[in-house]
């Protein structure tokens, strides 16, 4: 359980996949949440407005829900967010997601995932107040490793895509503030999130979509892909179960002088299973009871072949489990498709 229920709760990206589930289940456990978000292009803005819709349909009458539409890379909007404050607890979840766009479009990466990192971790030193700051890292930190699972203690020096070294980049600026102002932070390393209202440039939503459409379906590294396929529903659980686990040390970092004092930790969020991408697919064509137009292609650069989290120490800290399968999961998310587009 969260705090108490005065506690009042950012998340940003509110209108995200993510973000958006997170707000719903927090006020449905009675918790006042701010929710902002830029709302921007990067896929189609009507379904991050129909997120927030569904939010406010759905909310719990004994708490409130405000939604701010502003950009965090603006400075001046980041320092009014607090204005709607105290804030005891903050989700970051606002970012230029997306590995394969971050070799199209780097500065979005930049801007968002830095300028605007930074911005809210000025806005929470100067607010004070904020019992714990946690925030959306990214399997992708792994970069080419080939040590199955991922563990928190790996080396994550060499990521290979852009968008993962901005998600590397966060770490690493909230352990300056831990460090600095100790402000207590948990960065989450998830892993490849699915499910209803999901984004449009993630797998599930990409195979069911060209299925429906008869279109042919892309598949890299010819099919020899695995990822550590985590449900929604298990991630906003997680995400929730950390908040009042507040960091006293930094556990998994290695230097002992730095490991009593700073309230700082990195867990990783996943499934803890490697499932094979033509699995996931095979799934997906079940339930649809189409079979899919493949079309093999060659690894994409910037592209990992397999992730899979060692949940040890995220299950030590919180004492949850991951719960949804991956059949669960996948029929969770077609029927959700079906219903959203009317089909
Ligand atoms: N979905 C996954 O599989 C996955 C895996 C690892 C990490 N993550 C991380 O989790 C977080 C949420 O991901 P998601 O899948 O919900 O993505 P999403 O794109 O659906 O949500 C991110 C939201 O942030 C908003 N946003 C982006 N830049 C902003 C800015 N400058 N100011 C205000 N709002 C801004 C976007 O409009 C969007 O609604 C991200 O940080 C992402 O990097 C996601």
């Amino acid at each position: 359980m969260v705090g108490n229920l005065k506690s009042k709760i950012l998340v940003t990206g509110a209108a995200g996949f993510i973000g958006s589930a997170v707000c719903e289940k927090l006020l449905n456990m009675g918790f006042d949440t701010v929710g902002v978000d830029n709302l921007n292009g990067y896929y189609d803005p009507k379904l991050k407005l129909a997120r927030i819709n569904r939010i406010k349909k759905n909310i719990n009458k004994n708490s409130n829900f405000e939604f701010i539409k502003l950009d965090l890379v603006n400075k001046t909007d980041v320092k009014k967010i607090f204005d709607f404050g105290p804030f005891e607890y903050i989700v970051h979840l606002a970012a230029q997601a997306g590995v394969r766009y971050s070799l199209i479009n780097p500065m979005a990466y930049v801007e968002s995932n830095i300028n605007g990192f930074v911005n809210l971790l000025e806005g929470i030193k100067e607010n004070k107040g904020t019992k714990h700051f946690v925030y959306a890292s990214s399997s992708s930190v792994y970069g080419g490793n080939t040590k199955l699972p991922f563990h928190e203690n790996d080396r994550v020096d060499h990521p290979i895509s852009l968008y993962a070294a901005t998600k590397k980049s966060n770490e690493l600026l909230s352990f300056v503030y831990s460090h600095l102002y100790g402000i207590p932070s948990t960065g989450l390393r998830l892993f490849t999130v699915y499910g209803p209202w999901g984004r449009p440039d993630m797998a599930a939503f990409k195979f069911v979509s060209a299925i429906l459409d008869g279109k042919e379906i892309e598949v890299y590294n010819n099919g020899g892909m695995f990822r550590d396929f985590t449900y929604i529903d298990d991630i906003v659980d997680g995400i929730i179960a950390v908040l009042d686990k507040i960091p006293i040390s930094n556990d998994t970092y290695d230097e002992d002088s730095m490991k009593k004092d700073v309230p700082y930790q990195i867990l990783n969020l996943g499934n803890s299973k490697s499932e094979s991408l033509m699995k996931f697919l095979s799934i997906i064509e079940a339930n649809l009871g189409i079979k899919a137009k493949i079309v093999f292609k060659a690894i994409q650069p910037g592209d990992i072949v397999s992730t899979y989290a060692d949940m040890t120490a995220f299950n030590e800290h919180t004492g949850m489990e991951i719960k949804t399968s991956l059949e669960n999961g996948i029929k969770n998310f077609v029927f959700w498709y079906k219903q959203y587009y009317k089909l």
